[in-house]
């Protein structure tokens, strides 16, 4: 596989770098609420954001003494922010999630949900969530190499869990928890991991194997080693925001791309993509993560409900994913809009033997160790060789 892949060059990685806002300071907050990620006029604002930056670590810091103080009287207010559709199962998990917090916490908290990136996109909403302007995110995991933590990036290893089991014995086990507290040297703490599911691929053209992908403009995650996959793969990876794939898509800025069949569908992704093949060759699934400061100063029993909460919406959250994404299949199915491949044993066997050589590639990046202890806990090593 060494000829498919090129040099990664500067330009196939397009974070926008806009700063992020501070939307939760009260007198203020109303303008930045209803500026859409998507506006592009951010620019304007930069300067005025400097500045409320600094109130806003001020107020951060205050935070913990105001809720102890006025345990009844205002509401803890947690603005959960994320990236995926209104009507996702992230979406619903979220919802669950508020219903059960503000019960638990007898009203003392108030959970607030940004879907559908309309607070911050994928990077800025870590930025965001860094600088306490939101308090809760569930991002992907893999988008958290450009904070500077890599070893996330080993769930996506291509064909790493050969289903939702060998995953569950690492998202709950030691390995998951070890991954989550790697979050505290960057301020976030880890609470917990949601499922989104397996990803397959898509182009306008037909993916029988790797040779259909060699040459195609994919978007992906900001993931080095999903980087280094599409690079054995001999595609061309482009690293986007989630919000801005259905456009790159539909302009023909990408040609194609990787993601769950229940992101494929409420981003409307198929309606674009006239071919897919169920590879199912990498997890996709989310950290529920918070600002460790803000979440450290809670007062504990505030902080044991939504403990509570969070732990009593993972199952439910586990499960709204998988009937999304088989439902999302049946209904894109129905459309006709996207042909599905099944891969023949042949092609799987081909479309595995061109990624598994990237468990060892990136060895060095997420950790051989880890690696290892995965291979152990899922009781699974691929051939990689
Ligand atoms: C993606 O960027 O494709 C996903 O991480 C989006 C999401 O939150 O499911």
């Amino acid at each position: 596989m060494g000829a498919r892949r090129g040099p990664p060059t500067p330009d196939m990685r397009v974070w926008t770098p806009t700063f992020v806002g501070v939307s939760w300071w009260r007198s203020v907050s109303a303008i930045y609420n209803v500026i859409p990620a998507q506006a592009g006029i951010q620019m304007r604002f930069n300067r005025a954001r400097t500045v409320l930056l600094a109130f806003a670590s001020l107020a951060l810091a205050a935070a913990p003494l105001r809720a102890e103080q006025e345990p009844t009287a205002v509401p803890i207010v947690i603005k959960f922010s994320h990236v995926a559709a209104p009507q996702a199962h992230k979406s619903l998990a979220g919802e669950h999630f508020k219903k059960l917090a503000e019960e638990y916490t007898h009203g003392r908290v108030k959970i607030e949900l940004y879907p559908n990136s309309q607070l911050y996109k994928d990077k800025e909403e870590l930025e965001a969530l860094q600088l306490g302007a939101v308090q809760m995110l569930a991002p992907s995991v893999s988008k958290f190499g450009p904070l500077g933590i890599k070893a996330f990036e080993v769930f996506d290893l291509p064909y790493i869990f050969a289903g939702y089991d060998e995953l569950a014995k690492v998202t709950e086990g030691e390995v998951g928890r070890e991954l989550l507290n790697k979050l505290e040297s960057k301020g976030l703490i880890g609470l917990a991991y949601w499922n989104n599911g397996f990803k397959i691929l898509s182009a306008n053209s037909q993916l029988l194997g790797p040779d259909d992908v060699l040459g195609l403009k994919m978007r992906i995650q900001a993931s080095k080693v999903i980087e280094a996959q599409m690079w054995a793969l001999g595609a061309l990876p482009q690293v986007m925001a989630f919000s801005e794939a259905y456009q790159a898509l539909s302009s023909g800025v990408v040609d194609g791309t990787e993601n769950t069949p229940a992101n494929m569908y409420n981003q409307k992704m198929f309606e674009v993509q006239k071919h897919a093949t169920l590879t199912n060759h990498g997890y996709l699934g989310y950290a529920v993560i918070s600002n460790a400061k803000f979440w450290k100063g809670l007062p504990p029993d505030i902080r044991a409900a939504l403990e509570r909460a969070i732990a009593e919406t993972t199952p439910v959250a586990n499960k709204l994913a998988r009937d999304e994404n088989e439902a999302a299949m049946a209904e894109m199915k129905a459309s006709g809009r996207t042909v599905f491949h099944e891969p023949t044993p042949e092609e799987m066997a081909a479309w595995r033997a061109a990624m598994l050589p990237v468990h060892d590639e990136m060895a060095n990046r997420v950790g051989r160790d880890l690696i290892d202890r995965i291979y152990a806990a899922t009781g699974h090593k691929p051939a990689t060789q």
